[in-house]
């Protein structure tokens, strides 16, 4: 997966003030983000495992990343940001619309004022959900998904025998959470390069502004 990666490039250049991204795992955008601005960026990440990979990476690369272990729920920055950016639908890995709105709020509280949030999630898909429920897949690594439509979640069981899951969310949820937290849509894509978002979309890419 790398077709994001300029799509979070671009306001981490523009950005004029810290830069942080939020569930940083292994530092796959977070690396060519400090490559490309030539600054640190603070990553966050519940997972120690994931946080030590990144560090091994970032030296790889000879870049700067400030690796912090917390919860996206519980930000807090000693000085506000100008980009708060989370990839890679990792937001969908809050459970619930209270864990949502703590982190949202959090994450308005965290920018300065004019300063930018920008994600990525993707728009349940019926058709896609049928075809994909207990069907083998191999990319990115061997695993299965199985859909919990009443719950709104999906279950990833990787051969290795890691499991996670996803709570996918609808537009209205986001531009709600968009709206409780004091934050204003600056731009809605359907994709990485831009296009408008559309019925026929099936990835919200959103960038809001504080
Ligand atoms: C799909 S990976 C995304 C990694 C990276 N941002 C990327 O784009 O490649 C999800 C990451 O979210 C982290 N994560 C899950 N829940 C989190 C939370 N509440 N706060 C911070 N990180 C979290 C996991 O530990 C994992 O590293």
């Amino acid at each position: 997966m790398s077709a994001d990666i300029p799509f979070y490039v671009d306001p981490a250049r523009e950005a004029d003030g810290p830069l942080v991204e939020l569930a940083v795992g292994d530092g796959r955008v977070a690396i060519p983000v400090a490559q490309a601005t030539g600054r640190t960026v603070i990553g966050i990440d519940t997972s120690p495992v994931m946080l030590a990979r990144a560090r091994t990476r970032a030296a790889d690369a000879s870049v700067q990343l400030d690796l912090r272990l917390g919860d996206m729920r519980e930000l807090t920055l000693d000085v506000p940001a100008a980009l708060i950016y989370c990839p890679f639908r990792a937001l969908l890995h809050l459970p619930t619309w209270a864990d949502r709105r703590r982190t949202f709020e959090r994450i308005a509280s965290s920018l300065r004022s004019g300063g930018r949030f920008a994600w990525n999630a993707f728009a349940f898909d019926h058709h896609f959900a049928a075809q994909a429920d207990g069907q083998p897949q191999t990319e990115p690594v061997p695993h299965t998904v199985r859909y919990a439509v009443g719950d709104n979640r999906v279950d990833i069981a990787q051969e290795d025998g890691a499991t996670s899951s996803l709570w996918w969310a609808t537009k209205n949820e986001w531009l709600g959470l968009v709206d409780v937290s004091g934050l204003e849509v600056e731009a809605l894509y359907g994709g990485f390069d831009k296009t408008p978002f559309g019925d026929d979309s099936r990835e919200y890419v959103f960038v809001a502004r504080r």
